[in-house]
């Protein structure tokens, strides 16, 4: 019996053609920003937890940088690690600094490339935490605050400071990653009184105190080393907050906003999206996300094409315009 449907939505989807007419989002390789980790080491050393994600000298980051640009890539983000760590992080803002120097490298070899920088302090600090920690009898006492509180205006001005030195170098986009109060607002203040007027600011707008950030603090060597970042980054359960966020970075200067982790969080993208149509937008597929299609993949457990296509997807439909994600010299390539 022919029960006379009228709908049938199976009729648009019975040949890649008409399946490929209807299709509401594409990925491409211009949705990427590719991060990078940079080291005063020679060569390549691999990160166990992120299989295909090396740590890199001056050198190689640049030869990365050019991969990512050859497959169609716009852009990459810069992490370093620095010689040596410190109460506040000295390498962070250091004319020679390790990202100052791949900043300079990438810059004369790849003009062509978007360098983003991220601006936080928890790579740079003996402490690992994201700030200026309070100290009894250091120089930054906040008497009413407990001892290892990061204080958010002493930071500030740090963070000032290394947005600054990124720009000298030539980065075409810094990215507060810190989730300090009004680190837009000082980034975009110290950038202009630089006469960096035009360099864009990235904002880490929405970061939430994740678990699955694990393998880049091995990556990175910015595990705090004690405690956790609870004080300034987000908590999971909340996305009305994400819209407060959102809008302090909007109203301070941000030029784009991000959303981070990507995957558990593909709500709080569409959210923020919705409320900020006029933005474009970024979101973090982080390194716990990597990870774990990386681990599933290597036991067969799943077809590691297939599973990070969709995914990468997932996160541009939930309205995400650019995402920064490990698998993007994979995905670039699969996609041509
Ligand atoms: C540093 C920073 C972190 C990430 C990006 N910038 C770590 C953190 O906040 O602890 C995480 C990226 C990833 O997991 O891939 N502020
Ligand atoms: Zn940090």
């Amino acid at each position: 019996m022919t029960p006379n449907l009228k709908s049938r939505p199976r009729r648009l989807r019975q040949s890649e053609a008409l399946r490929s007419m209807v299709r509401e989002t594409e990925l491409n390789a211009r949705d990427f920003i590719y991060p990078l980790f940079v080291w005063h080491g020679d060569g390549r050393t691999p990160i166990t937890s992120m299989p295909g994600i090396d740590q890199l000298s001056v050198e190689e980051s640049v030869r990365e940088a050019e991969k990512a640009a050859k497959l169609g890539i716009p852009a990459v983000i810069l992490f370093g690690l620095p010689a040596e760590k410190d109460p506040i992080g000295l390498e962070n803002f250091a004319p020679d600094g390790i990202v100052q120097q791949s900043i300079r490298a990438i810059k004369r070899e790849i003009p062509e490339i978007v360098v983003v920088t991220d601006v936080c302090l928890c790579e740079y600090t003996d402490h690992g935490h994201c700030g200026i920690l309070n100290s009894k009898g250091g120089t930054e006492t906040h008497p009413h605050l407990p001892e290892g509180f990061v204080l958010n205006d002493p930071t500030l001005d740090i963070l000032g400071k290394v947005a600054i030195s990124h720009a000298e170098c030539g980065a075409d986009i810094v990215a507060p990653s810190g989730m300090m109060d009004g680190m837009v607002s000082v980034i975009r203040s110290s950038l202009d009184n630089a006469k960096f007027e035009s360099i864009p600011i990235m904002s880490y707008a929405v970061k939430y105190a994740s678990a699955y950030y694990g393998p880049f603090r091995d990556a990175a060597d910015g595990a705090p080393k004690f405690g956790d970042r609870k004080s300034h980054q987000m908590d999971p359960a909340n996305v009305k907050e994400a819209l407060r966020e959102a809008k302090l970075d909007v109203d301070e200067g941000a030029d784009m906003l991000m959303v981070k982790p990507a995957l558990a969080y593909l709500d709080v993208i569409r959210t923020v999206k919705n409320a900020f149509l006029e933005l474009p937008m970024a979101a973090y597929n982080v390194s716990g996300e990597y990870a774990m299609v990386k681990a599933a993949a290597a036991n067969g457990w799943i077809d590691e094409q297939k599973v990070t296509l969709e995914t990468l997807l997932s996160m541009k439909r939930a309205g995400a315009d650019l995402i920064i994600t490990y698998h993007a010299l994979d995905a670039a390539g699969w996609l041509k």
